[in-house]
């Protein structure tokens, strides 16, 4: 069983889950705020957190199903063959992740520490409170040796949790999750994640890697990446009582190659007004101009890992599909700290 420090959450019992922080208050995780800032002027964008409510989980747990949305079963391929040497380099040891989502494939790494040492205690963090629920029954329901706790709150609340624990953790975060962030809030993690994390510690990323155009703009622009595109601006009009009109937007998806990534955007189909009222906010928008949604890093493996060593992390182990499509890299803490430039080091992924 984990340890906890004192005043700290107490995980579930066997067989039961426990989800906490469903009592936050939603503007402390969904900032308006920030989003005001980011919609002001050109090139305006929106945060990939409005990804996901309710309806935008759902929607994400299709896409992984989708033929071309080859990330999904790829990732899940790596883990199916290689959960079990993960469990033996890091030996039992406790998981937090950070934006678990349903948890699918994290199973497979579970059910390998399970088999390898029993007893294992597993943290899912995610901002939605749904997909929670769903990662607790699909786990629980093939393993019972497991305390599972899930927590309704940002990396930031997971790292938190990875903070407290005493003695060696496993910090994981799959679904290529850390290409979605802005070189800013990925160097804020990474630097968070540094002090959260004690040396010793390991980190697992799954991320994706680049490739042909053709195969990168088809996973993105599938039917399903289409209507999760256009809920952005549903999940906005519901959260802060918009008037977006999903009928005058059109998706649009492309590989930037110079930047090493996809972007989704959506078009305004005509000039108009939007008025987000809770935010006291409103906003022009001419035919044509396009609201970012969301990147999606693909990564040179080799950069990536070049990132990770400038925050103290040593790379320890990678593994990736037979078309090198994506990887699932181990990384752990090391023992001195290494001075970080003041500048984020996310050139080096260009
Ligand atoms: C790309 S999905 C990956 C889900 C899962 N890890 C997988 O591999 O299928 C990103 C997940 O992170 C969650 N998420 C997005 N932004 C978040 C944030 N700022 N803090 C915590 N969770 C977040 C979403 O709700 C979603 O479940």
């Amino acid at each position: 069983m984990v340890q906890h420090r004192p005043g700290t959450a107490a995980v579930a019992k066997r067989n039961e889950y426990n989800i906490i922080g469903a009592d936050v208050p939603d503007e402390t995780l969904f900032k308006g705020d920030l989003l005001v800032a980011s919609l002001s002027a050109p090139p305006r964008t929106v945060n990939s957190i409005y990804y996901y409510d309710d309806t935008g989980s759902r929607l994400f747990e299709r896409l992984c199903e989708e033929e071309t949305y080859y990330l999904f079963r790829t990732e899940k391929e790596i883990l199916t063959q290689h959960a079990t040497s993960i469990a033996d380099i890091t030996g039992p040891i406790p998981l937090v992740e950070l934006g678990s989502g349903n948890a699918e494939k994290t199973r497979l790494l579970i059910d390998a520490y399970v088999k390898a040492y029993g007893q294992t205690s597993y943290a899912a963090v995610d901002i939605n409170h749904s997909i929670l629920e769903r990662a607790a029954e699909n786990i629980l329901s093939v393993t019972s040796d497991l305390d599972f706790l899930g927590i309704v709150g940002t990396y930031q609340t997971g790292l938190a949790q990875a903070a407290n624990l005493i003695g060696p953790k496993l910090l994981v975060c799959l679904g290529s999750t850390m290409g979605n962030m802005h070189d800013d809030e990925l160097h804020n993690l990474l630097l968070e994640a540094r002090s959260a994390l004690s040396p010793g510690d390991y980190f697992l990323v799954g991320i994706d890697l680049d490739k042909e155009t053709e195969i990168l703009e088809a996973a993105y622009n599938n039917q399903t990446a289409i209507l999760t595109n256009l809920c952005v601006l549903q999940h906005l009009n519901w959260r802060f009582s918009g008037d977006f009109d999903l009928f005058k937007f059109r998706h649009v998806a492309f590989h930037n190659k110079s930047l090493h990534r996809m972007e989704s955007h959506l078009e305004a189909m005509q000039d108009q007004l939007i008025n987000l009222q809770k935010l006291k906010f409103s906003f022009q928008l001419e035919q044509g101009e396009m609201i970012r949604t969301e990147i999606m890093r693909k990564v040179d493996l080799h950069a990536f890992h070049d990132v990770f060593i400038e925050y103290n992390f040593r790379s320890v182990q990678h593994w990736t599909d037979s078309n090198q499509w994506y990887a699932v890299s181990l990384f752990q803490l090391a023992a001195e700290s290494t001075e970080l430039e003041s500048k984020p080091p996310m050139e080096k992924m260009l």
